[in-house]
């Protein structure tokens, strides 16, 4: 699709950038909307956040993502935020609203929404969830979960006291537990999120012991290459429902592409296809 002079613009702000998939992910969305629309990759040294954030308003731009390692540092460059970004204290999505930036964190979103779409069979009520891993991450999940009403959640961290402060920031009914008490964990549990780089290609394997696991329990893994982690393959050998954490990805961009392009954007096997093309 050719670009007008009135094409509307977006990117993703990053460093290093190269390895973001959002590019990918809205321009399929871009042709497939037929929008009159770039969404770009943007290359920010950490110190040149704050003067790019100035120069995406200068250029016209609509909007962006940011990513690692801007998202925290950009929260406290918005005029405003969404009061989900002020709790998981860092953004993903910034929209251009009357020459000023207001920034949102849609990863706790995207992460639902996923489990919403290729897990139906799991409700936030059902039971206890177990988190693995206390980095910026777990901390989106923590609150879609605490703010989707599960009733109790389980956090594992290799450093405790990680998990311990994020309990007592966050509030509500988070235990936190030492790294390996699995059998305590996993017992009486409705779902498992593994949300440390652990399983990640180039990453050490995530070792876990399923035994105590219902086999009804939902598998979630927020890694995505591979696609099928070790914790998920070894999870739907036992029977377990599982769900890989592509989605949560596709998922999180869209309520970015909606505030930029002006389209609600779905989440189909296509783009799926599309995302992973090597
Ligand atoms: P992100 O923002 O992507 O969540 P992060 O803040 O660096 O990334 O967090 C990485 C998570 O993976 C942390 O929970 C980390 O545990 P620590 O808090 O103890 O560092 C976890 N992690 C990374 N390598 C690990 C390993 N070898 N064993 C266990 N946990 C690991």
């Amino acid at each position: 699709m050719k670009l007008s002079g009135e094409a509307r613009l977006a990117g993703v702000l990053g460093w290093p950038i190269s390895h973001s998939l959002s590019p990918r992910l809205h321009g399929h969305w871009l042709r497939e909307y037929r929008v009159d629309g770039a969404y770009l990759p943007l290359k920010v040294e950490p110190e040149k956040l704050a003067e790019a954030l100035r120069g995406l308003i200068a250029l016209g731009f609509r909007g962006a993502n940011v990513t690692l390692p801007h998202k925290e540092r950009a929260l406290e460059l918005c005029a405003e935020v969404t009061e989900r970004a002020a709790r998981i204290g860092a953004v993903n999505t910034l929209v251009v609203r009357d020459g000023h930036l207001e920034g949102d964190n849609s990863d706790g979103f995207g992460f639902l929404e996923n489990l919403k779409e290729r897990a139906d069979a799991w409700q936030p009520e059902q039971g206890p969830a177990v988190v693995l891993g206390a980095g910026g991450a777990a901390r989106a999940i923590l609150v879609a979960l605490l703010d989707a009403g599960v009733p109790e959640i389980r956090l594992l961290n290799r450093t405790r006291s990680r998990a311990e402060s994020l309990a007592e920031d966050l509030g509500g009914p988070i235990q936190p537990l030492d790294w390996g008490s699995w059998e305590r964990a996993l017992e009486g549990a409705a779902l498992l999120v593994n949300t440390t780089s652990l399983g990640m290609q180039g990453q050490p394997p995530l070792d876990i012991e399923l035994d105590a696991l219902p086999r009804s329990a939902l598998v979630n893994d927020i890694v995505y290459v591979p696609l099928e982690t070790r914790l998920l393959a070894a999870a739907r050998v036992r029977g377990n429902p599982v769900v890989d954490g592509l989605g949560m990805l596709l998922h999180q961009a869209r309520p970015g592409f909606e505030s930029w392009f002006g389209v609600s954007p779905s989440v189909t096997p296509a783009l799926r296809r599309a995302v992973l093309e090597t």
